[in-house]
């Protein structure tokens, strides 16, 4: 086991679980659980490592198929295809599966807008409004295999965007609307798409979102773009305009079009989605999945994580713009026909007591948040808590970040009474479906621990030279093919093979994330490896934030790090020397700070910026981040024998402590 200095480097998380042995047994709830217990867990785990073709397969019966597959796996190193030869339609699983079934006029979405609107779409609505949709956007001229962008506040107009896109073969590609117009039009211009389908605008913390204006600077530099739809909110006028022969009401295109599309038979390996996400190096990442793998293992990781059933009232908190969403709020809980909460806005407003007023109206039963959310609740107090009768829950999700003991003690009392299984559920837009994760009811937990990997994940801990590590600490990889992992990253097949497969040779697939195994095989994830930041659960790569830092004409150079945050998790601290002849100020510090949420999103704004004479670098010229870490973290400086120039850091040090 390496010493916890060394993992310490990446995100200071590992001091949080170390020596964490407590577990939770579970409560008798397990009885009707889909695992009924560890011992069959471990028998359907390993027949799904051993023999993943008949795991899978069987499985792959539930899905509706046009034309049925030839092959359940064809893996050519490190490209894997599934099912091939077969054929299907997403947006037939998530909704016309259920047509003639009880679940027709169910509740699909409760949808609730921050101010308090709230409407009911039942799954013949989202049907019908997939179905218009698709066809308007076919009128478009959109079709299969063209790139959609989808830049929408949480409506229910966004998982019906999706899905319409879907139902046609066109490829979505939806922007967490969090984020800037240069973000907006950089990912348009890297996958050529055609059409944006957005809204006028949108509620945060009571304030209005202008999200129109926003695509509208984004477009203007983007020349793919032939249409923009755009939704109304509703509720009050969000002021925006409309530029001719470019963008259309949303509900002008559907009162003209007609009531059914039918749905493009696609390939089982043709892209679905593609979805942006930050790496180590240069631009954000267009990871894409494919419809049948993808399909699959988002509906039984839903079915079998969440132990979703018919009367279930799911609320998954993230945003549809990231990976969570599309798995967890379309993909997986639409294959399986429950009902779900989407809420527009933010946790704390108008009060820090809203999830929990939306949990006991709603009367949600299984409830998924981050470890942030969880962290700002217990900081907010437990009076936001207890006047609410939350008993419908019956079990409780996270998911983003390593979740500490801590916070994982008070979701379970306060949130859960001791009653609900917590499942910490670790993956990655990489891998498309929860990957390591507790199964309810069977696994006994660890606070603090993703436990063990799910159905199909082969998952390892490995040292730098590839040497698998059985107890102890190193990185954390997968050794086979999964049915949702990515395909690839959109245009770009060698960036794909050089980043996720390159470490150790072609072997085992990369996370990017540390990790600790203790001696009953769980899995502790510490973190990233890599120049990755993760700041409240967003994901976020230091590169970016760097090259956007030098575009400014003060700026010479920058680091962005990542340091421990309280409630987020991660913050951002920039060190910043600037150009011969310019002087630092706070006002400077200010606009730098605020150039970074205007260029990226203001997600992203970092905690601090710090002026610094000199980066800290190494003989060859690489900035040696682990000092500035070391820095920004308080601790004594490490090895500074590689380094061009000690005697600035101590001045650095002291100076980042005094000011
Ligand atoms: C990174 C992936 C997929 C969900 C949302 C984030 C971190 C995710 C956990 C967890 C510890 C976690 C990892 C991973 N992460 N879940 N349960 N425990 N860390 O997706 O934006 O692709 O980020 O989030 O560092 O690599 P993403």
């Amino acid at each position: 086991m390496p010493s916890e200095n060394e993992l310490n480097e990446s995100t200071g998380a590992f001091e949080r679980v170390a020596g964490e042995e407590q577990s939770f047994p579970t409560p008798p709830w397990a009885e009707q659980t889909r695992t009924p217990s560890m011992p069959e867990y471990r028998r359907r785990w390993e027949k799904s490592i051993a023999d993943p073709e008949s795991f899978w397969g069987e499985l792959a019966r539930e899905l509706v198929w046009d034309r049925p597959y030839d092959t359940v796996l064809e893996w050519n190193r490190p490209f894997a295809k599934w099912f091939v030869g077969g054929k299907l339609n997403a947006s037939v699983q998530c909704l016309d599966k259920h047509l003639d079934s009880s679940a027709t006029d169910k509740t699909a979405i409760t949808w609730i807008g921050e101010p308090g609107d709230r409407r009911t779409l039942t799954y013949r609505d989202l049907y019908m409004s997939v179905n218009k949709l698709a066809s308007a956007l076919k009128q478009l001229g959109v079709g299969r295999g063209d790139r959609v962008a989808v830049y929408m506040p949480m409506l229910p107009e966004l998982p019906i965007a999706c899905l319409a896109c879907a139902r046609i073969g066109a490829i979505h590609t939806v922007v967490f609307a969090g984020f800037s117009s240069q973000s907006l039009r950089d990912r348009i211009d890297d996958c050529g798409a055609v059409a944006v389908i957005t809204a006028d605008g949108g509620w945060r913390r009571g304030s209005q979102m202008r999200i129109k204006d926003i695509v509208d600077d984004a477009v203007k530099g983007a020349s793919s773009i032939k249409h923009v739809v755009v939704v109304k909110r509703g509720g009050v006028e969000f002021p925006h305009s409309m530029t001719h022969g470019r963008d259309v009401y949303y509900d002008d295109l559907l009162s003209s079009a007609d009531d059914f599309a039918a749905p493009e038979p696609m390939d089982s390996e043709d892209p679905l989605f593609i979805l942006y996400t930050s790496g180590t190096t240069g631009k954000p990442k267009g990871i894409f999945h494919t419809h049948a793998g993808y399909l699959l293992g988002t509906m039984v990781s839903a079915r079998e994580v969440f132990d979703m059933r018919d009367n279930d009232v799911f609320w998954c908190t993230a945003d549809v713009g990231w990976i969570t969403g599309h798995s967890y709020i379309i993909y997986g809980p639409m294959q399986n026909g429950v009902s779900q909460v989407m809420y527009e806005g933010a946790p704390n407003h108008p009060t820090p007591g809203r999830f929990w007023e939306i949990v006991e109206k709603e009367k949600v039963t299984v409830f998924y948040t981050a470890p942030t959310a969880i962290r700002a609740f217990m900081g907010w107090g437990d009076k936001w808590v207890t006047p609410r009768d939350l008993t419908s829950l019956r079990l409780l999700g996270t998911v983003g970040e390593p979740i500490n003991p801590e916070a994982w003690r008070w979701y379970h009392k306060t949130i859960g009474a001791g009653r609900c299984p917590i499942v910490d559920t670790w993956w990655q837009t990489e891998t498309g479906s929860i990957s390591i994760t507790p199964l309810p009811g069977a696994t006994p937990t660890k606070p603090g621990s993703a436990t063990l990997p799910f159905y199909g994940i082969d998952a390892a801990i490995l040292d730098e030279q590839g040497n698998e590590v059985t107890e102890g600490g190193g990185l954390l990889a997968i050794r086979k093919p999964w049915p949702a992992m990515m395909r690839g990253i959109w245009g770009d097949e060698n960036r794909y093979r050089e980043t996720y497969w390159s470490k150790w040779d072609g072997k085992y697939y990369f996370a990017g994330d540390g990790a600790y195994r203790d001696k009953d095989g769980y899995f502790w994830i510490v973190g990233r490896v890599d120049d990755v930041v993760n700041v409240s659960g967003h994901r976020i790569g230091t590169a970016e934030l760097e090259s956007a830092f030098v575009e400014h004409p003060a700026v010479n150079e920058a680091a962005v790090i990542g340091v421990p945050h309280k409630i987020k998790g991660e913050c951002l601290i920039g060190f910043v020397s600037l150009c011969d002849g310019q002087r630092h100020s706070a006002e400077l510090a200010e606009e730098l700070r605020d150039l970074i949420a205007e260029k990226i999103g203001k997600f992203c704004r970092p905690e601090r910026v710090m002026f610094v004479e000199d980066l800290p670098k190494t003989r060859s010229g690489k900035i040696m981040r682990r000092l500035l870490r070391d820095i920004a973290t308080g601790k004594a400086l490490g090895d500074v024998t590689t380094l061009a120039d000690s005697s600035a850091l101590e001045k650095l040090a002291r100076e980042y402590r005094d000011e």
